[in-house]
């Protein structure tokens, strides 16, 4: 764990205006499906967040060139001479995405050694539904040491129709087997997909390469296999669990802000929630972007998450920070992964009044929270702490940032320049950029 640390103080309304950096859950699939083709791509709207670090230095390892000028937040791939269908544990280990590599992989080369995959540790997170279903496409998988070999019978597959059945929308294996699916021979459905908006990217990506994904009726995909696909152009969408956060920061601290770039259009249920609480949520056709005015008088409100278009569990522990000082008693049950209420005891011992029951928590609002030493447990509780702490009395210091800095680009920065009282200490150990090999 590194020794940075947020320092917070409670701040005043937030007021002005801002804009949202790419979806890193969105550009991470999208650098993964680069492995399907030869050639230089370029996406743009690239956050400077660490997992995108992880998934450069895991292409780079694969045998890609890579330079991200940080300052046009551009990426520049060159996938021409991959050599390479192994993937280190040791990368692996850092990140749950670098699972997405084994479909582009396999597409390939016909074969991926991958390793379990890391990332937030907020439950069990298997991935049988990525094995199961790659099966069932004809891969055939072994163990060996650390390494999960997954790799394609010899000859050409045929060219028959299959039916990819998820017992569950999975995110990771929709993906997964949408970059498989691409370039193999015949029609692959599959039923019950994920649809969450970062899906829909990578599909936009697959489509532009050259690829025929198409969406049914229900939660089907349809994926007719192409010859060979090529390298893209493609500005990444703006991430929305980062405009969640910044709602927020602005919901909790009474304060007004404009998102020049968010997309209402993906957070309907968080912008009820938000409008139930007593919030003024304006959001003009001709201006896009959203508008947003804090109540001074927010009420609880209640939500289980969910895959899209649910309540994101991205935003669940954001909200809670929320319901935290909100007036009245909020219910929250958290569906998706089974051991993400772990900010709880966190947000506790900064003064916040919630029991847990199993996946439920019950908060009752109180009047004013506290300045702590507090530690984050993953990303999503990272936001959580800071929102807290920015409405809390006195100081707040938040540790194992790094998860923080996992996700979100120097959003400190941002809700600084917003009038929030935050600060990012640094290690001053840390890789420079230039020894990480990027520009600017
Ligand atoms: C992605 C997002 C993550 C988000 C999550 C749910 C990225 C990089 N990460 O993660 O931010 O929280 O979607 O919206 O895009 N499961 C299984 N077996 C599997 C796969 C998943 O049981 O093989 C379970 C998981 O343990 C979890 C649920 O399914 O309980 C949802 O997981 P999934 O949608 O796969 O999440 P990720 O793709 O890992």
């Amino acid at each position: 764990m590194s020794n940075h640390y947020l320092s917070i103080e409670k701040s005043g309304p937030l007021h002005g205006s801002v804009a949202l950096r790419g979806a890193k859950n969105a550009v991470l699939a999208i650098m993964a499906s680069l492995i399907l083709t030869k050639g230089t791509s370029k996406i743009t709207n690239v956050p400077y967040s660490s997992d995108v670090i992880q998934m450069i230095d895991l292409l780079r390892d694969l045998g890609a060139h890579i330079d991200f000028d940080l300052l046009s937040h551009t990426l520049l791939i060159d996938t021409t001479y991959l050599a390479n269908h192994k993937v280190q544990p040791e990368i692996m280990g850092k990140m749950r995405a670098s699972i997405l590599v084994t479909g582009p992989l396999l597409a390939r080369f016909g074969c991926a050694d991958v390793a379990l995959p890391g990332g937030c540790v907020i439950g069990a997170r298997p991935i049988d539904f990525h094995i199961k279903s790659f099966k069932e496409l004809g891969v055939l998988l072994e163990r060996e040491g650390p390494f999960l070999k997954a790799y394609l019978p010899k000859g050409t597959p045929k060219a028959v129709d299959r039916r990819i059945v998820f017992e569950y929308p999975s995110v990771g294996a929709t993906e997964n087997i949408l970059m498989f699916a691409a370039t193999l021979p015949g029609k692959t459905t599959m039923v019950n997909a994920a649809l969450e908006p970062e899906v829909f990217d990578l599909i936009s990506v697959l489509n532009t390469m050259g690829a025929d994904i198409s969406y049914g009726s229900g939660a089907i995909l349809h994926v007719k296999g192409v010859g060979s696909l090529r390298s893209i152009e493609h500005e990444a969408m703006p991430d929305r669990l980062e405009a969640g956060a910044l709602l927020l920061a602005a919901a909790m601290t009474g304060g007004d802000i404009s998102i020049s770039n968010a997309q209402p259009e993906y957070m309907d249920l968080f912008l009820e929630k938000l409008k139930h609480m007593g919030h003024a949520i304006i959001i003009k056709k001709e201006v896009p972007g959203i508008y947003f005015k804090a109540t001074n008088q927010p009420q609880a409100v209640s939500f289980k998450t969910g895959p899209y278009p649910s309540f994101p569990t991205d935003l669940q522990a954001p909200m809670m920070a929320a319901q935290c000082i909100a007036n009245g008693i909020s219910v929250i049950e958290e569906t998706v992964f089974e051991n993400r209420l772990m900010h709880v005891k966190e947000l506790q011992k900064m003064g916040a009044q919630i029991d847990v029951e199993g996946r439920k928590a019950l908060i009752r609002g109180v009047d004013e929270l506290y300045g702590a030493e507090v530690i984050a447990s993953d990303i999503r509780a990272s936001c959580a702490l800071v929102l807290a702490g920015l409405v809390a009395n006195g100081s707040t210091k938040v540790i194992g940032v790094h998860h923080w800095q996992r996700a979100y680009e120097r959003l400190e920065d941002r809700i600084s320049v917003l009038g929030g009282r935050i600060k990012l200490h640094v290690d001053s150990s840390m890789r420079s950029r230039s020894e990480m090999g990027f520009y600017s």
